[in-house]
């Protein structure tokens, strides 16, 4: 017999809570693997500001704004939208799509990770690291079997509810981020030549500012954030009283741009203590990042609580990215909590089984050129995010009306929300979908 307690929306057990696990969806793969490799490619310290910019300004507005929607609506995405206007329940549904095919290709890199922090446990040597990772990837089964281990970790996570599962996972494993992050943070500055490497990261090159890169810092800037999938707006509709929104937003803002720039200070100075390129890409972490570790004393201790720190983020990620969908089941189906997260084990497998072996034995299947893992990125973070966030600053002020002295008390914050919302960022996210689609 179901649980009649199934049927009430649960609620955060504290602010605290709250804030943490907001933190603990932010701070992800974005920040460690992707913030560092995406500011090397665009000119380092340069880069930074102008994000640091961006992520304090224009991406509060659709941050808040999901948060928002959330707590007064009180309901999953399709079920918020369609308490506006009946019209707009199709709309809502893109977000727990959208969180189905992110999480089919962020859970590859997931298993990715357990891979490496197996490697450093059993500390066996690798010869060629760019071989290596290459051969890896393109594996036909034990890849898949660690992204379907990742998976099952989040999954398992949410299925033990909003206290039990994602609050008690994130208040164990943020703080745990934090500790492990300072530790190999000390380590690198301490590095020969580090300063090169902070350099980098903090003396701006005024020539490398152009418009690419300006909206590679935007896109980073919602992706990090986890505006656009209604992640957020999930997760403000479990809380149960906030009177300062606006600080418990700029709360997460600060944390995530934090362990960011932390990222970049533990990552740029060992490389280039070991003359390594920074603009390496997506290898950066994969591959630079262990040819360094197998350099210095102690490295398979060092590279070990690296791949760790980056599984903690992964993890309170991966369980926002699944909360949205499976709140969506609950409360649209009428389901309990377990079976919805069995059933979205059983879709999300379904396409991220293709995608991982796209690297390898199906990496001729090409969708609009591309192989699967790269389609999904692509239609995920450059359409389908800035596309969720568009349509409810359109409709949070257009259609709603929402002022902000409706929830800032500030005058002149209100007033920039309000040109914000309805101009500003609607029109910052047009650029970045154009720009995408390029
Ligand atoms: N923000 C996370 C990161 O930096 C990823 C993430 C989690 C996300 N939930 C999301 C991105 C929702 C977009 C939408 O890795």
């Amino acid at each position: 017999m179901r649980n009649i307690l199934d049927n009430k929306r649960p609620t955060w057990t504290s602010k605290y809570a709250f804030i943490i696990t907001a933190i603990g969806s932010a701070v992800g793969l974005g920040n460690i693997w992707r913030f560092p490799y995406v500011m090397g490619q665009n000119g380092g310290a340069i880069f930074l500001a102008v994000y640091i910019l961006l992520i304090s300004t224009i991406c509060f507005i659709p941050l808040m704004n999901e948060l928002y929607i959330g707590k007064i609506t009180k309901k999953e995405c399709v079920g918020a939208y369609e308490s506006i206007n009946k019209n707009f329940k199709f709309l809502g549904a893109l977000n727990p799509v959208t969180g189905i095919l992110i999480a089919s290709f962020y859970f590859i890199v997931g298993g990715w990770i357990i891979n490496y922090i197996y490697k450093s446990i059993i500390a066996s040597p690798i010869a060629n690291y760019d071989d290596y990772f290459s051969t890896f990837i393109q594996m036909p089964v034990y890849p898949c079997i660690l992204t379907l281990g990742f998976l099952f970790i989040c999954i398992f996570l949410t299925a033990r509810g909003i206290k039990n599962g994602i609050e008690a996972a994130n208040k164990v494993l943020m703080p745990l981020l934090a500790v492990i992050l300072i530790f190999l943070v000390i380590i690198s500055v301490n590095l020969p030549n580090a300063s090169a490497g902070l350099a980098y990261m903090f003396e701006p090159d005024f020539s490398k500012l152009n418009s690419h890169m300006i909206l590679a810092a935007l896109g980073q800037a919602f992706f990090t954030l986890s505006i656009g999938m209604g992640a957020l707006l999930t997760y403000g509709s479990y809380i149960k009283e906030d009177k300062n929104l606006v600080k418990s937003v700029y709360t997460i803002i600060l944390s995530d741009t934090a362990f960011a720039i932390l990222a970049g200070i533990m990552i740029f100075p060992a490389v280039f203590s070991f003359n390594m390129e920074p603009n390496s890409g997506a290898g950066l972490v994969f591959v630079t990042l262990p040819k360094i570790f197998s350099q210095i004393p102690c490295g398979n201790v060092i590279s070990c609580a690296f791949f760790v720190l980056l599984f903690c983020a992964a993890v309170t990620s991966g369980i926002s990215i699944l909360e949205g969908p499976c709140a969506t089941m609950i409360e649209r189906f009428k389901i309990s909590r377990i079976k919805a997260c069995a059933i979205l084990f059983g879709i999300i497998t379904v396409i991220a089984i293709p995608a991982t072996l796209s690297f390898g034995v199906l990496d001729g299947i090409k969708i609009f050129d591309k192989t699967i893992f790269d389609f999904l990125d692509f239609i995920t973070s450059n359409l389908m995010l800035p596309l969720n966030a568009l349509f409810l600053c359109l409709i949070s002020g257009w259609y709603l009306k929402i002022k902000g002295n409706h929830i800032i008390k500030n005058k002149i914050l209100a007033k920039s929300f309000d040109i914000g919302l309805r101009y500003v960022v609607p029109a910052a996210l047009i650029c970045l979908v154009v720009m995408g689609l390029r």
